[in-house]
């Protein structure tokens, strides 16, 4: 077993292209590369090249020999995906290059620079001659790969780097501090390029409406607050009392709470805000419960998440056995969550994790929840019915981390159910020389890399368009 993908796996892909017996997967082009957690190496087809490691742009990938204690798992991990036979050609099927049109002089607006926009102006500079002028709205560019990423999720934030050799190119112009639709409209934009492409984000969160709810912060304002986001500096949370609550449990989910949980000097040196290292120096917080709706088995956070969490030092991770009985023995969470049991008398902080609860009112200082029952929905997916029976969890602050939203974009269509701009492979629907991509393409789901085989798809969108004479503006 000599290569292993481990936690901060951002799925990009990079490897499965660098990889020259094909045995990391799932390939983009194959089915469950949208659907799955990360991705896993073959250890009996892995010839130890270490191709995937140089290719690997958040050094997820480690020799098999060099896993720690607590990495040990993603050996186990990446084995048991191959554990049904997966039928594939010896090689992986190479991407095939963007085919423009001779003369070309392509030159495209970007909106954004987090990591939908910089692969999309990957993309379009392996075309000879084209230009891309990239509007950012911060004075720091990355989007949420600089100010959503966790402090101390440092592998992962090395994606940065591949971003800023990306920036090196003499043909990309990124020009920081400026919001299109406010300082610069987007027929400005289109009067200079053939093309615009808004790579924006889902900049807002969903919000709950139950009473109460406004005397709750959302996850994405505390992320933001404790990663220097400008907007969000100036946030106070309170800190001051034991307990506190997060609703929802996705993998920002998990971010919060080991943030609110985990020894703060272990943050120190890291680019964390130093005014939220101070708070959290000072936090009086011993315990955070998160909360699902539904049962342990459709926890939204992802295994190398919570292997993460679970070996977070000083942080214990407590779940019921009513709760850890309801998952199958062949799901990899509940030997995690048994391994992680805490010890008698320990005096660590804690981080639990609680079922079946959908909250029902916020008050000082609590949270009510009805208990709810699965019941299987048509399609397969389980859903919630609330019983009669109530539960409160004392929490002085409370924090809801139920999903990322995209926002309307200025002249643009948007569809309110999903947030995210009507599109065809990135095309946007009704409108000329207009296409989008990441999160306000497709919705707030998917991890940096994912954004990659996304950008991918628009920008052959783009290119197809060019191509066919439909791309026919006035470029500088
Ligand atoms: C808290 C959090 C932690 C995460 N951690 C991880 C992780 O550890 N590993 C992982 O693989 N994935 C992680 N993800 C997922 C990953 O961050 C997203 O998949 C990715 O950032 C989405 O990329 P995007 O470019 O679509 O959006 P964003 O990253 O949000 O980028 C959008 C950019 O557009 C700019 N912008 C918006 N409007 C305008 C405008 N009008 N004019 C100019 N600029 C504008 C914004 O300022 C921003 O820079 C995390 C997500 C969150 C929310
Ligand atoms: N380290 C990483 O790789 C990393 C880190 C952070 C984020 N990300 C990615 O970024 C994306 C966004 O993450 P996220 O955590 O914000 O979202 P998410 O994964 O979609 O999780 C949202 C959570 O909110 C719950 N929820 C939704 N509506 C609710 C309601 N009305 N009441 C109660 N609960 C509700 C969901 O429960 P149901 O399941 O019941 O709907 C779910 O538990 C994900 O794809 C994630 O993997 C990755």
């Amino acid at each position: 077993m000599p290569h292993v993908v481990t936690q901060s796996c951002c799925s990009d892909a990079s490897c499965t292209y660098a990889c020259p017996v094909n045995c990391i997967h799932p390939t983009p082009d194959e089915p469950d590369f949208h659907t799955a957690e990360m991705l896993y190496i073959d250890p009996v087809d892995c010839v130890d090249c270490g191709a995937c490691v140089s290719a690997c742009p958040v050094d997820a990938i480690k020799h098999y020999s060099t896993l720690t204690a607590q990495e040990s798992v993603f050996a186990d991990l990446n084995a048991d995906f191959y554990r049904e036979p997966r039928p594939r050609p010896l090689l992986a099927p190479p991407v095939p290059a963007l085919q423009v049109r001779s003369g070309a002089d392509l030159r495209v607006a970007i909106v954004g620079s987090g990591p939908a926009a910089m692969y999309a102006a990957d993309e379009i500079l392996t075309i000879p001659g084209a230009r891309v002028r990239m509007y950012e709205r911060l004075s720091e560019p990355y989007g949420l790969a600089r100010f959503g990423v966790a402090p101390d999720h440092q592998r992962t934030r090395r994606v940065t780097r591949q971003f800023d050799t990306i920036r090196e190119d003499p043909r990309l112009e990124l020009i920081l501090g400026t919001q299109v639709g406010v300082d610069v409209t987007h027929e400005e934009l289109l009067a200079s390029h053939h093309a615009v492409v808004y790579a924006v984000g889902a900049s807002t969160d969903r919000r709950l409406d139950i009473p109460g709810a406004e005397s709750s912060c959302s996850a994405t304002e505390f992320v933001a607050w404790y990663n220097g986001h400008p907007d969000f500096a100036d946030r106070a949370f309170d800190l001051s009392q034991p307990n506190a609550v997060v609703i929802g449990n996705g993998n920002v989910a998990l971010d919060v709470a080991r943030i609110l949980t985990m020894d703060p000097e272990a943050l120190a040196g890291t680019d964390i805000a130093g005014y939220a290292l101070d708070a959290l120096r000072r936090s009086k917080i011993e315990e955070v419960t998160v909360v699902g709706r539904r049962g342990a088995e459709q926890s939204a956070f992802t295994v190398g998440e919570l292997i993460g969490l679970c070996s977070t030092p000083g942080v214990d991770v407590v779940v019921a056995d009513e709760h850890l009985d309801s998952l199958p023995d062949s799901d990899p969470r509940a030997d995690i969550l048994r391994g992680a049991t805490p010890r008698a008398g320990s005096r660590n902080r804690r981080v639990v994790l609680d079922y079946l609860l959908s909250p029902t009112a916020i008050d000082a200082g609590s949270v009510r929840f009805v208990r709810n029952e699965l019941v299987p929905a048509p399609d397969g997916s389980m859903r919630v019915k609330p019983t009669a029976d109530e539960h409160a969890i004392d929490a002085g602050l409370v924090l809801t981390s139920i999903g990322y939203r995209g926002v309307p974009v200025p002249g643009l269509p948007f569809d309110e159910a999903s947030a995210t701009v009507p599109n065809t492979s990135g095309r946007v629907q009704g409108m000329r020389r207009t296409y989008v991509t990441g999160w306000i393409k497709r919705g707030a789901n998917g991890f940096i890399g994912t954004n990659k085989s996304c950008a991918q798809e628009t920008v052959r969108s783009l290119v197809d368009e060019y191509n066919a004479g439909r791309l026919l503006g006035a470029p500088v």
